[in-house]
């Protein structure tokens, strides 16, 4: 894509000058992956979910998810539930934190123990209590914090009601969308439905941010071209791959993107460790039963083996995974597989 310039996407009182966002992730998404992301030219990030419930009842484990690393900006803190005065309530606190520039309303989770309470996607098998909601939480952070949804374009494939839904949230006041165009019964897999993206771009006044199916970074800018989006938004090919983001900006100013040094993804990954480990390292002893190292090192696990299924040695590193390890051994680790090399064609 030749020259393509994003416009700043205006999302109530926050201007987003590079509206490509990483997705909410859980699992992968907290404050080290994020800000590697930020530095590589992601334009604006979100935590990943959190529970309304947890928050106002200060667990400890759901107050981490709020954690940030520094300069983290633009940040957006995103909560599920499905009752009306619990998220308003969790929505006050994390505008008290005075770290997130907006709040982002689950309506698009699809696993059972969610959708099943009625959260996340749950939430579009009732369209009229997803305004409500929006209206709340609206309220409660008036003022302080855009509120955005991001949901999906349906419960299952007999019951497409993104139209409604977003018409709903959407004179509740929300200040921007985020759709995924996959419906929930079908979790991650198979296609996105862009042309339906396009449709609720054209119906909707607020912004309407594409989700789904980039699978390079070539795909941001053709969403963009065939739903008219303001702003997309990139999940699963982001993981082990920050670089993606300095790609999109590559490509839109002409040059050619490039894949990263193994030197670079060697620094990459040891410097995602040490983030999780000052991360963790914050958290008290009552909750990390297994300390602070430890858990940094599990909590990497999922990335590494996105960071480094290309390369030689990774089968070896594989099976010693699930092994518990202190960080110094992982990195050695880490270090001989990228010492293998790609392989062919990886
Ligand atoms: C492991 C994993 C965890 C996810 N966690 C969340 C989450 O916490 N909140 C959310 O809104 N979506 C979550 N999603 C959905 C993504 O944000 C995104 O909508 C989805 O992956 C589709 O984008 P993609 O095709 O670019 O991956 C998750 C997806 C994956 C694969």
């Amino acid at each position: 894509m030749s020259g393509f310039v994003f416009q700043p996407l205006n999302i109530g009182s926050l201007r987003v000058d590079w509206p490509v966002f990483l997705a909410p992730m859980a699992g992968y998404t907290d404050g080290a992956f994020r800000s590697l992301c930020l530095e590589q030219g992601c334009g604006a990030v979100v935590t990943e979910m959190v529970s309304a419930h947890g928050l106002i009842r200060h667990h400890l484990r759901t107050e981490h998810f709020l954690d940030t690393w520094e300069d983290e900006q633009p940040i957006g803190a995103q909560i599920y539930g499905s009752d009306p005065g619990v998220m308003a309530e969790a929505a006050a606190m994390v505008a008290d934190l005075k770290r997130f520039d907006f709040l982002d309303i689950n309506a698009g989770c699809p696993m059972p123990k969610i959708r099943n309470r009625g959260d996340g996607a749950g939430l579009m098998r009732d369209p009229a209590k997803m305004a409500e909601i929006t209206r709340q939480v609206k309220a409660a952070v008036a003022g302080t914090l855009p509120v955005t949804v991001k949901t999906r374009i349906g419960w299952d494939a007999d019951s497409v009601n993104v139209l409604e839904t977003t018409a709903g949230v959407e004179e509740a006041g929300a200040e921007a969308i985020f759709v995924h165009g996959r419906v929930a019964s079908v979790r991650h897999a198979g296609p996105s439905d862009w042309n339906l993206i396009a449709e609720v771009q054209r119906a909707r006044r607020i912004p309407v941010i594409g989700n789904g199916g980039v699978k390079v970074a070539a795909d941001v800018f053709r969403m963009v071209r065939e739903t008219g989006v303001g702003g997309v938004m990139i999940g699963r090919v982001a993981l082990g791959n920050p670089w993606l983001f300095r790609d999109i900006r590559n490509l839109a100013a002409e040059r050619e993107p490039r894949r990263p040094e193994i030197a670079e993804v060697r620094a990459a990954i040891h410097e995602h460790l040490r983030r999780e480990l000052e991360l963790m390292a914050r958290r008290g002893k009552r909750e990390l039963k297994l300390g602070a190292e430890l858990t940094a090192c599990l909590v990497l696990r999922p990335h590494l083996v996105r960071y480094l299924r290309g390369f030689r040695g990774f089968g070896v590193l594989a099976r010693t995974l699930e092994e518990r390890v202190d960080a110094a051994t992982l990195l050695k680790r880490v270090d001989a597989v990228l010492a293998s090399g790609r392989r062919q064609g990886a």
